[in-house]
């Protein structure tokens, strides 16, 4: 009736909607709607980490336990309020993208007062809210002295983070961080609650690490395996640009030397940044057992660098320190390649024409990283140890590193700029890759573009093993339309994730509206 009427009067149907469907929400007695007129809506809009991802929904709805979110399932899925209404679901809404955790013409369901952490030590487990963040996860667990393989900047958020796989500062011993996730408790299309572990509904277990909830439902806790240690050795350290071949040298050792020395983590990035009005090369150091500068940190301590943070301390201040500038509009590019000095080193000269031709003609404030971490074969191994995921590592039978390219810029004339340009250089360095046979196919969804196709990369088995298990728990496909953000298996092959209103370069059209701008319509 009311889609009808909304045409008769010549208004766009989902204007129509949005504010049935909203109020349907609350009708089914969800205390948290949000509109835009709301500072707490601003609140959680400014909350995303990119710029770029802060988009306008009809409304948010935060649930605060599961029975919230299977209201909020019921709803959006069955009410009639709500037949037009397409929706997002976000966690800790890190995802750089527009239209991967947030929508325009939509409700956004925000997982964010959802963030209990608790742990069981006699079971050696802790039960995760999907909405915590890693800071959350770890100052609940630290002073204790308990953690969980998490992420390395304490903002990021939980579900998409171990969904999207996970590289910790513990991959190297423990595998990817969802292959320590015990339990997922999953909220169905139907508004059921299952369960995916070793022994209920395994194939989901599977599809859960690595192949994005976005495929299946919403997850509504994370049991992971937990365990006892102490203080960390670590933090950043920063050289010159001038020891650009040093660094691949020793980084190009170190990730052959992975296997002998699990409990280090090392991270190196070439990186623009405005207050030095150049490049210069950071690194992320970390031992986990807490011991210092180990050996296998010889090569890269054999090198001078300009000032380091290196120290004892405990795994959240770790992560705090790696938190990254916000207020940006973020654009992200991954690739893998064999561990291979030439390749890097091509990498690292194209990203540095990338940010000369950038910086000649654009504002100074943006930020570039060019960012390098190893995958070794043995990361997969404690995958497959662990019951397995669907990143389809395992394949990759030789030692590789994992490119993120990306950069921060202030607004969205320059987001429609840099992106394309970014992506030709992203490309560029494939093909170099690729000519000396050192491209490996294979995309860490959690960096990757809208338009790059992590899931396809995974391989055709684990696509079959995400698409069955996708058909199995949400039969009706609601997941892959009525909530259209994230990489979604039905479109993998198509080159393009779940966006909303892109033009041809992948930018969302319209700058997010304001609270102001709503009232003026
Ligand atoms: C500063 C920074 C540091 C980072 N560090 C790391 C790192 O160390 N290692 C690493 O692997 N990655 C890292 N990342 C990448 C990060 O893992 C991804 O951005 C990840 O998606 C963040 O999780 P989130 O909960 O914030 O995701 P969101 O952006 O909220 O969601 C991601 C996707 O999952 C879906 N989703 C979210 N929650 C749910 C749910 N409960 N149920 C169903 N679907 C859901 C969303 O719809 C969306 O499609 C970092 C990112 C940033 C910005
Ligand atoms: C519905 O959308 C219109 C236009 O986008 C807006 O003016 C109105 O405030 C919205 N209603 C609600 C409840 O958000
Ligand atoms: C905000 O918008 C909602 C939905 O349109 C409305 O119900 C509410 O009264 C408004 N609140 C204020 C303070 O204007
Ligand atoms: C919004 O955020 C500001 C700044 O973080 C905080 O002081 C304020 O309490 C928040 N308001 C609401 C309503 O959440
Ligand atoms: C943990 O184990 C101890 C000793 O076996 C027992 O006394 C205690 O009740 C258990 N605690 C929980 C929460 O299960
Ligand atoms: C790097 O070294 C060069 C000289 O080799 C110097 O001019 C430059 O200022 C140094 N940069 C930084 C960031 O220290
Ligand atoms: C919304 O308002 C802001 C500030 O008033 C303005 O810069 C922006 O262009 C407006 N956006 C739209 C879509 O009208």
């Amino acid at each position: 009736m009311l889609k009808v009427a909304a045409i008769l009067l010549g208004l766009p149907a989902a204007l129509a909607q949005n504010s049935t469907c909203c109020q349907a929400l609350q009708g089914a007695g969800l205390a948290h709607v949000l509109y835009p007129n709301s500072t707490e809506y601003s609140n959680r809009t400014e909350s995303y980490w990119s710029v770029s991802a802060q988009l306008s929904p009809y409304c948010i709805v935060q649930p605060t336990c599961t029975s919230d979110v299977v209201k909020v399932v019921n709803t959006l899925v069955a009410g009639a309020s709500c037949s037009s209404t397409k929706f997002a679901v976000r966690s800790g809404g890190h995802t750089v993208w527009a239209g991967s955790n947030n929508i325009n013409d939509g409700v956004t369901v925000d997982l964010g007062l959802m963030k209990d952490v608790s742990l069981d030590k006699n079971a050696s487990v802790a039960s995760i809210g999907p909405g915590a963040r890693w800071m959350n996860v770890y100052a609940a667990l630290d002073p204790d002295g308990w953690t969980v393989p998490g992420g390395r900047a304490g903002s990021v958020g939980v579900a998409g983070f171990l969904t999207g796989g996970g590289n910790s500062f513990f991959t190297a011993r423990k595998g990817f961080a969802c292959d320590n996730v015990k339990n997922f408790e999953l909220v169905t299309a139907n508004g059921e609650v299952v369960n995916a572990n070793a022994d209920e509904n395994p194939d989901l277990w599977q599809a859960l690490k690595g192949g994005s909830a976005a495929n299946f439902g919403i997850v509504t806790r994370f049991d992971m395996f937990a365990f006892q240690t102490g203080n960390l050795w670590g933090g950043t350290a920063t050289y010159n640009k001038s020891a650009t071949a040093e660094q691949i040298a020793a980084y190009v050792k170190w990730t052959d030397n992975i296997n002998n020395y699990p409990d280090g983590s090392s991270i190196i990035f070439w990186s623009y940044l405005p207050a030095m009005a150049d490049i210069v090369i950071l690194a992320a150091y970390e031992d986990t057992q807490g011991d210092e500068a180990p050996v296998g940190f010889d090569d890269f301590m054999a090198i001078p660098r300009i000032a380091d943070t290196l120290r004892i301390d405990s795994h959240k201040a770790l992560t705090d320190e790696l938190e990254q500038a916000t207020g940006y509009r973020d654009i992200w590019f991954t690739m893998t390649f064999a561990n291979d000095a030439e390749i890097f080193t091509k990498i690292v000269e194209l990203n540095e024409a990338f940010v000369n031709e950038w910086k000649a003609t654009n504002d100074p404030d943006f930020i570039t990283q060019c960012m390098f971490q190893s995958i070794p074969t043995v990361f997969s191994m404690h995958s497959v140890e662990r019951g397995g995921n669907v990143m389809g590592l395992d394949a990759v039978d030789r030692n590789a590193i994992m490119l993120l390219f990306n950069i921060a810029v202030k607004t969205a004339d320059e987001e429609a700029v840099a992106r394309p340009l970014l992506r030709s250089y992203g490309e560029q360095m494939q093909e170099f890759a690729a000519s000396k046979d050192g491209l490996v196919d294979w995309q860490f969804m959690n960096y990757a573009d809208a338009y790059q196709d992590p899931l396809a990369s995974y391989g055709s088995d684990n696509v079959e093993k995400i698409r069955a298990a996708a058909r199995k728990f949400d039969p009706k496909g609601v997941f892959q339309t009525k909530a259209p953000g994230g990489f979604k298996i039905s479109r993998v092959g198509t080159g393009a994730a779940g966006v909303e209103e892109r033009d041809m370069f992948g930018n969302v059209g319209a700058e997010p509206k304001t609270a102001a701008n709503l009232s003026d319509a």
